[in-house]
C-alpha cells in the first residue's frame, strides 16, 4: 500500500462535509452537526493552507482500491514568548482505521511541519478511551506528557484529556529528518 499526503481538492470537500453531518462518522471528536458550507468557503479562501492552520488528505493506493483514507489537521498554539508549537489532528474514514495508516500519517506530517517550520514541538491531544490514537501516537514517535483535567466538553459532560508531544530532536519512526510526503508498507 502507498500512503501519500496532498493538499486539498474541491472533490474533497464531500469528504469534509460527511464528517461535519454524520454523528459519529469522525469518531469520539463529534461535537454536534456542524455548518457543511463552512469547508467550502475555507477551501475557496486559502485551500486550506493557512499561516495559522491546515489540512492536508492522506489518500491511499492499495492496487484495485484507491481513496481518499481521512484527513490530517494542524494548527498554531502559543504557551508563552513569542514561538508557537503545532498542534495536529487525524480522522480516517471507518474502513481505512486500524491498517496502520494512522500512525504513518501522523509521523509524515510531523516530518513535514519540522522541514518546512522552525517549530520545536508538536503536539497532539486524545482521549482517554481512545486506545487506537494512544497507540498511534506513540508509534508516530510521540510521548505521553500527562492529564490535562477537564479540557474538553463532549458527549453531554466535561472530560479529561491525554497531552502527546514530539519535539524536533526526537527520532521520527520514518527515519532521517526529510520531507516525506508518500511511504509504501
Ligand atoms: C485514531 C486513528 C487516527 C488511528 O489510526 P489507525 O490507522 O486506525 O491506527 P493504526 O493502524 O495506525 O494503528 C496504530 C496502533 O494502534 C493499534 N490500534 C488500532 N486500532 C486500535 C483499537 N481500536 N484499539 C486498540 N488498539 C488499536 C494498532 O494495532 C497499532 O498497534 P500495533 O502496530 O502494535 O498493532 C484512526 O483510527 C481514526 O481516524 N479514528 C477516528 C478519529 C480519531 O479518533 N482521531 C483522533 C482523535 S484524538
Amino acid at each position: 500500500m502507498t500512503l501519500r499526503l496532498r493538499p486539498v481538492t474541491e472533490p474533497d470537500l464531500d469528504v469534509f462535509r460527511r464528517f461535519a453531518s454524520e454523528p459519529g462518522l469522525v469518531g469520539l471528536d463529534w461535537s454536534g452537526y456542524r455548518d457543511p458550507q463552512a469547508s467550502a468557503r475555507r477551501f475557496a479562501a486559502d485551500g486550506y493552507l493557512g499561516s495559522d492552520d491546515g489540512r492536508l488528505v492522506a489518500d491511499v493506493d492499495a492496487g484495485a482500491d484507491r481513496a481518499v483514507a481521512g484527513f490530517l489537521s494542524w494548527r498554531s498554539g502559543l504557551y508563552g514568548g513569542t514561538a508557537t508549537h503545532w498542534e495536529i489532528g487525524i480522522a480516517l474514514l471507518p474502513e481505512w482505521r486500524g491498517r496502520g495508516i494512522g500512525w504513518r500519517a501522523q509521523a509524515m506530517l510531523c516530518d513535514y511541519l519540522f522541514w518546512h517550520t522552525p517549530a520545536q514541538r508538536i503536539q497532539a491531544g486524545t482521549h482517554a478511551e481512545n486506545f487506537a490514537e494512544q497507540k498511534s501516537l506513540s508509534k508516530a514517535g510521540f510521548q505521553f506528557e500527562g492529564v490535562v483535567r477537564a479540557c474538553e466538553f463532549r458527549a453531554g459532560q466535561w472530560r479529561d484529556g491525554y497531552l502527546y508531544s514530539r519535539l524536533r530532536d526526537d527520532p521520527s519512526p520514518l527515519g532521517e529528518p526529510a520531507e516525506r510526503l508518500a511511504v509504501r508498507f
